[in-house]
């Protein structure tokens, strides 16, 4: 038998807890021995709930019992979750995480800590929830050099454009909708404007390429601005906006950004919908793969951990190598980030205007917007975007895949 402890019972906390004795058998058959959770840890308490029996409020009494292997750390956030995981590692202890920001900021120490004690650090939780994609990334395209990562990472933006399309609601009705329906947080903020997918996609990058990218250096644009005239425009050129999580090779060079794009109909991640996730990577021998599933919830998010778990039983004493370097990787100026740029501007600026400054383009109309120019230009670095858009009235710019 081997004892863990489960740090927050919160939604996924408590998704661990279920989990392991829904499917008691079957994962204690694979771990090869059984799992027995001996605390939860929370500031709260919960009367009546069959986990009263081992909760705790001091996390020092399972750092200090050595009889705990295993800490499942599902609290979120920084603050205690990195102390706490950074002590359980150091006492020899695996840990097992959902935690985006956490892994993110200081997934390069936490895995040398892990090394350096024989331990695990793992979080196939942190990036699509139960989509399998850290372990995908480590192990199984380590065959590959990875030239593009395309995620659609953020359940609750991928949920409001979805919606917006289908059912032409604005995006406040339907962030509203959303919050109401429990699928947006009452803060959205780090899900529209783009932060959640920012950190999803620095782990992602950092992981492919092996040194630490930090979430700062990436250019971020959530959803906020994207309107009905702009998901109008998109279906009148067979695309439709997501939300990406980025990051592409060129010449050497790894470009990463979180925007909103119109995607080619032909691209695999066009029919991941709603709530659901997708990671499209390329690689150099293997060519294109894709992995989608639920990008979060209690259960879906809990499977993850769980199989973290498992693995982290079936490792007791080894390190699984996971090579993700502190020093950082230098990512390319955005500005020479090239793609066909959508752009909307006010009908003062005359066809001729347009075509002097960005040559060729493709007019889109809609019968459902008027008083405004929409076109698409040729392929472009964005640094030249902005220079040439500058003597016009602007409206919208969107990047595209086309
Ligand atoms: N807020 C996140 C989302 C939760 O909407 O995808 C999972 O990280």
């Amino acid at each position: 038998m081997i004892n863990i402890a489960v740090l927050g019972y919160g939604t996924v906390g408590s998704g661990v807890v279920e989990v392991i004795e829904k499917n008691h058998d079957s994962i204690n058959i694979r771990a090869g021995q059984e799992i027995n959770i001996k605390y939860v840890l929370d500031l709260r308490d919960f009367p009546g709930d069959p986990v009263e029996k081992i909760l705790v409020h001091d996390y020092n009494v399972i750092l200090n019992d050595p009889e705990v292997k295993i800490v499942v750390e599902v609290m979120g956030g920084i603050n205690p979750a990195y102390q706490f995981t950074k002590d359980a590692l150091l006492a020899g202890k695996s840990v097992c995480t959902s935690n985006k920001e956490l892994v993110a900021k200081h997934g390069a120490e936490l895995l040398e800590i892990a090394k350096e004690h024989n331990t695990n650090f793992l979080f196939e939780a942190s990036v699509g929830g139960g989509i399998p994609i850290i372990r995908p990334i480590n192990q199984s395209l380590t065959a590959d050099k990875i030239t593009e990562i395309i995620g659609i990472l953020n359940g609750t933006t991928n949920y409001i454009l979805s919606k917006m399309t289908d059912e032409g609601e604005d995006f406040d009705t339907v962030l509203r909708q959303a919050q109401q329906k429990g699928y947006a947080e009452r803060n959205p903020e780090a899900d529209v404007e783009g932060h959640d997918a920012c950190r999803k996609i620095a782990i992602l990058t950092s992981l492919a390429y092996g040194r630490q990218v930090d979430y700062e250096d990436i250019y971020t644009e959530g959803i906020s601005k994207i309107t009905n005239a702009d998901i109008e425009y998109a279906k009148e050129t067979d695309t439709v906006i997501k939300l990406l999580g980025m990051t592409k090779v060129k010449d050497d060079v790894i470009y990463s950004m979180v925007a909103p794009f119109m995607l080619d109909k032909e691209h695999p991640l066009m029919n991941v919908n709603g709530v659901f996730n997708g990671i499209f990577i390329h690689g150099n021998v293997l060519g294109d793969t894709m992995f989608y599933g639920r990008g979060a919830g209690k259960l879906p998010t809990a499977s993850a951990v769980v199989a973290d778990v498992v693995d982290a039983v079936k490792h007791q004493g080894t390190n699984i190598m996971t090579i993700w370097e502190k020093d950082k990787i230098t990512l390319g100026d955005i500005k020479d980030f090239e793609c066909r740029f959508f752009v909307r501007v006010k009908d003062t600026n005359s066809k001729t205007h347009i075509e002097d400054v960005f040559g060729e383009v493709t007019y889109i109309n809609s019968d459902k917007v008027l008083g405004e120019v929409a076109f698409l230009t040729a392929s472009m670095k964005q640094g030249d975007f902005d220079k040439k858009i500058r003597s016009f009235d602007l409206i919208q710019r969107i990047r595209t895949t086309l």
